[in-house]
């Protein structure tokens, strides 16, 4: 019994994860600029475009948090900023490609590396799927601009709400049952899949293009938005007090994410020990001043109750008859959401390739294609399974779930900075968390409150997710463990 509890603690040595990150054979080219624009790329996006209108108005299961979204946003801001510092101090001190569950396997042992692992497909696949429905909300408005309509029975799907009793008749039916998709969503997906299979890889610079747009267009919606504001649509501010607070800074945590992904170019910065914890937290305050601005600015345009859409940016700008301005911010919010899908789609991947090489996923998963040489079945089925579920779900239920899925890896990343600190007091730290282990157990805390506000049906959701992970691992990922095999003399 022993032996086994051994082995499910069993951690990966912080010295071979060191000659991990020495011996790396990726190009280490970039700077602590291409890194806040990295983190940039892959916070903003569905979040801000979409989820900010409904956490605003809420519905009949949760208190929007009307006006006092800007709260929200503030609240979620200092969580984030807790988890950020320790992701900074980890990713500085042990900089490997696989982020998390890189950190957890070194601190809290296998099974809990494994568990985030599994975790981070919530970010990074789910949290695609939410993005790519967003997208394609956006791409509907852009095309409605050019006079395109598409019909709305291949741009919805039966759950979200949105499909009404006229878009249902007009839908082809086989055998009596409605033929209804977000078609736009899984093509947009399943394009990305064939770029990062054909190895066009998201440069440094496209997606710094991508970045300027997303900035300018906020920068655009606030200057022009400012002037329409009328300061009686923030009363009250708080029309659900602090619960409506609450479950709006659980839903726009996921305008946050993605700051963390900064540490998945480990591997490939020049100066990781300094520049990544600049990075993770250079981007998280240019993104919360932003999000700050234009949830106050979209709040004092339309009152809050008449938010509840997933373009509450170009609802806001049509309110006021300024067509050609939401025509602008439908142009850059696709630009957004595109540069969000591409990270998170590239992502992804990766860590499916470092749980392969530690022997905890199939051999097949570490595969790189022999021409494209990119990691090709990997970013296939990403593709596939992303594509599928963005076709037919509900963008809300999938915020829901990747932002718990999220919270968790941000509480044990946080929990794995105290544990370090305790079995590695002397390991090399170029960035130190203060106050521990105070501040990380805050923010342990903090994570798990904002989760908390999350409805009952998304715990039960990622329980099951989490129970499945645990049957893989058992039957699988413990017997073929790297960690099994002797090592090398
Ligand atoms: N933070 C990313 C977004 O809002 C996931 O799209």
């Amino acid at each position: 019994m022993n032996r086994v509890l051994a082995s499910l603690l069993r951690t990966k040595p912080l010295a071979a994860l060191l000659e991990e990150s020495a011996a790396t054979r990726l190009k280490r080219a970039l700077g602590v600029w291409d890194l806040i624009g990295l983190g940039i790329g892959a916070i903003i996006g569905a979040g801000i475009f979409a989820t900010v209108g409904t956490a605003a108005a809420g519905d009949a299961a949760r208190p929007g948090a009307g006006p006092g979204i800007i709260l929200s946003f503030v609240l979620t801001a200092a969580v984030c900023g807790l988890a950020a510092l320790c992701y900074a101090e980890l990713a500085a001190l042990v900089p490997i490609s696989g982020s998390a569950y890189t950190y957890t396997y070194a601190t809290l042992g296998e099974l809990a590396g494994w568990i985030i692992g599994w975790d981070l497909i919530i970010e990074y696949a789910v949290g695609n799927v939410a993005v790519a429905i967003s997208w394609s909300g956006y791409f509907c408005e852009m095309l409605r601009g050019v006079g395109i309509v598409l019909p709305p029975w291949l741009t919805t799907d039966l759950r979200t709400g949105l499909a009404t009793p006229s878009i249902v008749a007009a839908a082809p039916h086989i055998g009596g049952v409605p033929i209804m998709m977000n078609l736009p969503a899984a093509a947009i997906v399943l394009l990305i899949t064939w770029v990062l299979v054909i190895g066009v890889k998201e440069s440094s610079r496209l997606n710094a293009i991508m970045v300027i747009m997303k900035l300018i267009v906020l920068a655009f919606f606030v200057v022009v938005g400012f002037k329409y504001v009328q300061p009686t649509n923030w009363k009250p501010f708080m029309p659900n007090g602090w619960h409506g607070i609450w479950a709006g800074a659980a839903i726009v945590f996921f305008a946050y994410i993605g700051f963390d992904a900064v540490s998945t170019a480990a591997e490939e910065t020049r100066n990781p020990g300094r520049d990544l914890p600049r990075g993770i937290i250079g981007s998280l305050i240019i993104s919360t001043f932003i999000y700050i601005l234009v949830a106050a600015v979209v709040t004092g345009m339309v009152p809050w109750f008449d938010l509840h859409t997933a373009e509450p940016l170009t609802v806001a700008m049509n309110r006021y008859n300024l067509g050609w301005a939401a025509g602008i911010v439908a142009v850059g919010s696709v630009a957004a959401h595109t540069a969000v899908l591409l990270v998170f789609q590239l992502g992804q991947p990766r860590i499916f390739f470092s749980m392969a090489r530690d022997g905890l996923l199939p051999q097949a998963f570490a595969r790189v294609h022999p021409k494209y040489r990119t990691p090709h079945v990997t970013t296939i089925l990403t593709g596939v399974l992303v594509a599928a579920f963005a076709s037919f779900a509900n963008i809300e239920e999938m915020v829901d779930l990747t932002n718990i899925g999220t919270l968790f890896a941000f509480a044990l990343v946080s929990a794995g900075v105290i544990v370090l600190r305790r079995t590695h007091p002397e390991a090399k730290r170029p960035f130190s968390v203060p106050f521990v282990p105070w501040l990380p157990a805050v923010s342990v805390g903090a994570c798990l409150f904002l989760a908390a506000g999350l409805p009952v049906v998304t715990w039960v959701r990622f329980a099951v997710w989490l129970a499945v992970g645990l049957t893989i691992y058992i039957f699988y990922g413990h017997k073929r463990s790297a960690l099994n095999r002797p090592p090398a003399v």
